[in-house]
């Protein structure tokens, strides 16, 4: 009786070491990884900063995100929202994303952020599928967006809607939040205060206290805009973001959307406003019922046939 419970006991206490080892072995791993990654990327923030002299690196991101539809199809039910689209966003440029209503523009926002799910096709992100991956993992992977029609925490402050996105750059777990500890609270302060940045990037930041709700209308789409910049993106969706404006805001909003891209955020831009189309996107992807029609820079696009034909139309005097 006694011999088999020893076997037992030996057994038993062999597999509480080797489990104990491999969480402590795992807990060393992910920690030396993550200061790993610190390092390597302190290294590089302070290597660009003394080769290109620039000090202020606040939000930015070196450019060489990648982020590439590759013959995506999108169906519901029996309607081919997206047929074999391609195209590449990336390489610091902004790219615009043009067509009449119905062409599949939000559709292709709502795949690239893991929204929808492409029938066919794949999307990749520096090189990783992102096919299958919750949109949350997505936006931690640094793609960010702002919605055709404003989504924001209408009940929390212009702050707390930034702080929000931030989020997903922090650190801390659930431990921490409940127990309230020293540099879960350093922490917290960092993100207020990297959201404070971003809502003086897009010029709303004397409304932080303010709840959302309350804002104008055209603060509101600023605010979105902001949040989406809190959470560092490598890449920025941004859909219809002059709907509703009057020229004079959205003629603001084109200097924004070039500050965004100095940053060395990437952007993709939807918007059937052309004057903003035109004169901000370095590449114009032109969709129609779905199929990609053309592609080019601003000339070329506003020279097309089939993109005069299907959305521009002729001058009125011709
Ligand atoms: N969840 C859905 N279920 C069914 N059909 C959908 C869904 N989402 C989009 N569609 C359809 O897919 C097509 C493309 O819609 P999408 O919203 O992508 O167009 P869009 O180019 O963004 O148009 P707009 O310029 O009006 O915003 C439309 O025919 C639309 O009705
Ligand atoms: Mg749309």
């Amino acid at each position: 009786m006694v011999r088999p419970f020893k076997i037992f006991y030996r057994f038993a206490s062999l597999g509480f070491v080797a489990t104990r080892m491999q969480a402590v072995d795992f807990f060393w791993l992910t920690t030396y990884n993550r200061w790993a990654t610190e390092i390597y990327n302190q290294a590089i923030e302070a290597l660009f900063k003394l080769f290109t002299g620039v000090k202020n690196l606040t939000g930015l991101m070196i450019c060489m995100a990648q982020l590439e539809l590759k013959n995506v199809s999108v169906k519901f039910g029996g309607l081919l929202a997206l047929s074999s689209l391609s195209f590449t966003i990336g390489g610091g440029k902004i790219v615009g994303l043009i067509g009449p209503n119905g062409a599949g523009k939000t559709t292709v926002f709502n795949v690239l952020t893991g929204v929808y799910q492409a029938s066919e096709g794949n999307v990749t992100f520096n090189g990783e599928t992102l096919l299958g991956k919750r949109p949350y993992v997505i936006f931690e992977k640094g793609i960010a967006r702002t919605f055709q029609n404003i989504r924001l925490f209408s009940a929390m402050t212009a702050i707390e809607n930034a702080m929000v996105a931030r989020h997903c750059r922090s650190k801390k777990g659930i431990v921490g939040a409940i127990l309230r500890t020293g540099s879960q609270k350093k922490e917290e302060a960092y993100i207020q205060e990297k959201a404070l940045e971003a809502l003086k990037f897009m010029g709303v930041d004397q409304y932080a206290d303010t709840v959302a709700s309350n804002l104008p209308y055209g603060l509101q789409r600023r605010l979105e805009i902001a949040r989406a910049i809190a959470s560092e993106p490598q890449v920025l969706l941004l859909d219809e973001p002059a709907a509703g404006m009057n020229p004079a805001e959205s003629s603001e909003l084109m200097k924004d959307i070039t500050r965004i891209s100095q940053l060395g955020i990437d952007v993709l831009l939807v918007e059937h406003d052309m004057k903003v189309v035109m004169g901000v996107c370095d590449h114009i992807v032109c969709v129609d019922h779905g199929v990609k029609i053309a592609e080019g820079d601003s000339h070329e696009i506003q020279n097309n046939p089939k993109v005069i034909e299907a959305y521009l139309g002729q001058p009125a005097n011709q």
